[in-house]
């Protein structure tokens, strides 16, 4: 069996079990690995959903905060409407100030902060990587603004020589924090997920 027919199998899976449980990405199932394996989001708990679309994500956030909880999903694409007054998005790029104020219009604080965002792959590895952790240092950055002490937070980043210096970011500001690669994670893909808990809010005086 080679790699690359064991990637494809997995592949395959992963669609066929996302289309048959009517979620909308195969991202879907690497959330709820994660979220078993570390208890980021519970029920009733507000949460950010950054690079959402087609909303996989916000689908299982959905289920797990349940009607009490509310999702807040973020993409430059436009995200289908869920019709649902606790699932809102909004279409924009949230490195940018304009998103991130609308972001804290419509949720000024929040328990856990998610981002699967990804940049537009280049082919070449090294700037793929840092416009990765640049999407990573942004998100990093929504959370010092809106993350409630105490709070959770999960990104992914695709894996080169920023990695441990980015996760030496995180690691300073939260109780605890690993890095991790969930089972629904392409063999041999590149990516990797950082999942934070215990945020250590830090006030700044004007
Ligand atoms: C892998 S997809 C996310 C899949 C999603 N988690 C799901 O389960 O449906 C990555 C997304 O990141 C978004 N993205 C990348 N850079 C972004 C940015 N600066 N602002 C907002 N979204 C961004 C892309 O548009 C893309 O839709």
């Amino acid at each position: 069996m080679s790699k690359r027919w064991l990637r494809e199998k997995k592949r395959d899976y992963y669609y066929r079990k996302a289309k048959a449980e009517e979620y909308r990405s195969r991202a879907s199932f690497k959330l709820k690995q994660l979220n078993e394996r570390f208890g980021l989001i519970r029920r009733g708990d507000k949460v950010l959903d950054l690079g959402a679309a087609p909303g996989g994500w916000m689908q299982v956030v959905k289920e797990i905060a349940g009607s009490s909880g509310f999702v807040l999903g973020v993409d430059l694409a436009k995200i289908r409407d869920f019709g649902l007054e606790n699932v809102k998005s909004i279409q924009g790029d949230f490195t940018r100030k304009e998103t991130i104020e609308k972001i804290k219009e419509i949720l000024p604080s929040c328990d856990v902060i998610i981002s699967d965002a990804s940049p537009d792959i280049s082919g070449v590895w090294d700037i793929d990587h840092f416009s990765s952790v640049e999407l990573c240092r942004s998100a990093l950055s929504i959370a010092e603004e809106i993350l409630k002490p105490g709070g959770n937070f999960l990104v992914k980043i695709f894996q080169g020589e920023h990695t441990g210096e980015f996760f030496g970011e995180v690691k300073d500001r939260f109780t605890y924090a690993k890095m991790t690669k969930p089972e629904a994670s392409r063999t041999g893909s590149a990516e990797i997920y950082v999942a934070a808990k215990g945020f250590k809010k830090r006030f700044i005086y004007a």
